[in-house]
């Protein structure tokens, strides 16, 4: 029995990987890899949405990123300006809705400044929530949370914890959980990504490097989410 809801991948997450292999393999430096795997994160938005995705997270930048080359982190932090110069008026026209999830304050003040204009321009759009993972960990995400709801706790304006009380205080809050989660590149690890919220998401793993992943291979990804038995634990199919 197929339920449309299971099978639905209303949140999809991407782990961005191979921007800076892939560049190398062209001769080219590795910021040439994020200046194009940033291009592609609007073809891929565009596409999600158009095969009915309404969440698209996609990690740009780890709390453990900060440990690449100054010109590298410096290349990161430019970008988001570039990006959204380039394409926030297309992301408006199509209702789409830009959410950054992250540490901002650890940010670039100009860099920072961008991604909160984006987040107000569009913060009325019902289209796909695009969502941007900017000095985001999960492990940090969490203690945050934790540490939010020990002080609202502590001057009486929370009440008891429980799963639902404790999303609100995560960084995705008002988001679903994730349905699916695809790393490109072909490694195979979660660094640090969603932890909370991929708990009960399918996982793929795609050999194409992030600039080759078109909306193709975006295609064939959904497509295998919805040939998987998704059983959150319980016991179907006998
Ligand atoms: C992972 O490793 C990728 C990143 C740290 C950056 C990903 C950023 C983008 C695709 C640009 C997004 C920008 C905006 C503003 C939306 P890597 O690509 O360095 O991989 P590798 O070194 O393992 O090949």
């Amino acid at each position: 029995m197929i339920d449309n809801n299971e099978k639905k991948c209303r949140h999809l997450a991407v782990i961005m990987d191979g921007n800076g292999r892939w560049a190398k393999a062209q001769g080219k430096p590795r910021t040439a890899g994020h200046m194009v795997g940033a291009d592609n994160v609007r073809t891929i938005a565009i596409a999600a949405a158009e095969m009915g995705v309404e969440y698209l997270t996609l990690y740009a930048f780890s709390t453990e990123n900060w440990k690449r080359s100054k010109d590298e982190v410096s290349y990161l932090m430019k970008l988001p300006a570039i990006f959204f110069k380039k394409y926030m008026k297309e992301f408006l026209d199509r209702g789409f809705r830009i959410r950054i999830i992250g540490e901002m304050d650890d940010l670039p003040e100009s860099t920072a400044a961008v991604l909160k204009e984006a987040e107000t321009e569009s913060e009325k759009n019902t289209g796909l929530s695009l969502n941007i993972a900017m000095n985001y960990g999960s492990h940090r995400e969490i203690l945050l949370a934790a540490k939010a709801y020990a002080e609202d706790y502590k001057n009486g304006s929370a009440g008891d914890l429980d799963e639902e009380l404790f999303e609100s205080y995560l960084m995705t809050k008002d988001m679903p959980p994730v349905d699916l989660l695809i790393r490109t590149s072909g490694e195979m690890r979660i660094s640090n990504y969603l932890l909370w919220q991929i708990a009960y998401a399918e996982l793929e793993f795609v050999p194409e490097s992030w600039p080759e992943f078109t909306p193709e291979v975006l295609r064939r990804c959904l497509e295998e989410f919805r040939q998987r038995d998704r059983r959150f634990g319980g016991v179907k199919n006998v």
